[in-house]
């Protein structure tokens, strides 16, 4: 085990801070977890060196711990943006950081508080059952033959799904989904720290698109009163959110926020619906019971791996001393396995009293967009379960797209040598 701990990422000769005084050489980059094929050992090695510790090489402090990601997630001295740098640098100007800026993922205070306010109330106003039967369409659209004709096309569809029936509630035409995935791909292109230079400029491009398409419908979503954009804008009327720039770049922020995220989820469940063929066979006999599966595979196997919060002012928490200006990774998907909160955390377990997940974060940041997420991936996997036989899943195999904190399972076919 340990060479293979080694093996994750040959330049990474870290160590981590445990105690004020103690330095351990640590197993792991915690940044490759995301990514690889089982990071949870990893986990649970971190988690059992320190709930929090600082690793120098990285310049980032880790949490672990259920304990103490709570705790960070609750508190107001710990905020999503570094101060000093609201829009990332190497952003810097033009339509992508003018959507990045007034994004509610990435602000604090007023600027988040009354339009995370809004998009609550308006994706909780959303009754799915009423789309459902153009949802089923979309996705036998996108699905085509399958199932598991080619890992290729599943890769496609998981990313397109999800996206384009957000895109749908936003009042594209069905002609348009196709470009607005596209758009969609380029723009979240640009978040990572590791974008490329053509990656950013056509992240611009796609930001200006969407913000001319969504301006349009938001002149039109008048025409229909029942209409999400519609119910979306009445509620900013009532809580004074009058900045239609705003307001555009949080419909951009629904649909980058749902695209690899839930992608994810439909992903992770297909994977663990193959690595536990009992799993499958209980879901054909109990169809109900595919929300419980659902739930069980975000605390088990997320797709949303980490999150990162920066301190704002000193302060002693777990025993540690932390300073304004320095960073923290959480590590949403360790402290889901943390025995404090979850009873025999390594096991994936259908039905769990009191499951215990921080995959849609926690406190005022929590993810707004959670039932909508568990609708599209009951769907995606109600369609996937009933059209394809376990046989058609033997030669299935997968690994991750390369992420810091998703994880994305990339299909492809097994290799089957000539003659067999
Ligand atoms: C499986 C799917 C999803 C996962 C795992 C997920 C996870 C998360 C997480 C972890 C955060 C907060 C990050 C932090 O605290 O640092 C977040 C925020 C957010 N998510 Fe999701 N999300 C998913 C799908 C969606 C969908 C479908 C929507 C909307 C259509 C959505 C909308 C948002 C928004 C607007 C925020 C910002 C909330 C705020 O900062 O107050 N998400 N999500």
């Amino acid at each position: 085990m340990v060479s293979e701990l080694l093996l994750l990422d040959k330049s990474y000769t870290g160590t981590i801070q445990v105690s004020k005084y103690t330095l351990m050489p640590t197993i792991t980059n915690p940044l490759t977890l995301a990514s690889h094929a089982n990071p949870y050992p990893h986990y649970r090695a971190l988690r059992d060196l320190a709930a929090l510790g600082y690793d120098p090489e990285l310049q980032l402090w880790i949490a672990s711990s259920a304990e103490v990601v709570q705790a960070i997630l609750s508190s107001e001295v710990f905020v999503v943006r570094p101060p000093a740098e609201k829009i990332p640098s190497n952003i810097r100007s033009g339509n992508a950081a003018e959507v990045f800026g007034y994004l509610v993922r990435m602000n604090e205070g007023v600027q988040h508080h009354i339009p995370k306010q809004v998009l609550l109330t308006s994706l909780r106003s959303i009754n799915f059952s009423q789309h459902q039967s153009a949802a089923k369409e979309l996705f036998q659209g996108l699905a085509g033959n399958f199932p598991l004709q080619s890992s290729a096309h599943i890769n496609a569809w998981q990313m397109a799904f999800p996206v384009s029936l957000v895109a749908h509630l936003c009042g594209f035409s069905d002609d348009d989904l196709a470009q607005v995935v596209d758009w969609t791909h380029d723009f979240v292109s640009c978040l990572s720290p590791l974008s490329t230079n053509e990656q950013i400029q056509n992240a611009h491009a796609a930001a200006r698109e969407l913000q001319t398409c969504f301006m349009e419908l938001l002149q039109t979503s008048t025409a229909s009163p029942l209409s999400f954009l519609a119910g979306l804008q009445a509620e900013a009327g009532t809580k004074g959110w009058h900045n239609s720039d705003a307001t555009i770049a949080n419909l951009i922020g629904l649909l980058s926020q749902t695209y690899e995220a839930t992608a994810g989820l439909i992903g992770n469940s297909i994977v663990n619906l193959h690595t536990q063929p009992q799993l499958r066979e209980q879901l054909v006999a109990q169809p109900e019971r595919i929300t419980d599966f659902i739930a069980e595979v975000v605390r088990y196997d997320p797709p949303v791996q980490n999150t990162r919060r920066f301190v704002t002012q000193d302060i002693e928490i777990a025993g540690q001393h932390l300073r304004a200006g320095e960073a923290v990774l959480l590590l949403l998907a360790a402290a889901n396995r943390d025995p404090q909160v979850n009873q025999d955390p390594e096991t994936f377990q259908l039905q769990r009293d009191d499951r215990c997940s921080f995959t849609f974060s926690h406190a005022r940041h929590q993810c707004p967009g959670q039932a909508l997420a568990f609708s599209m991936t009951a769907l995606a996997l109600s369609h996937v379960i009933s059209h394809s036989t376990a046989e058609q899943w033997q030669g299935l195999e997968w690994q991750y797209r390369p992420s810091l904190n998703g994880r994305i399972p990339l299909f492809r076919e097994a290799y089957i040598p000539e003659g067999k």
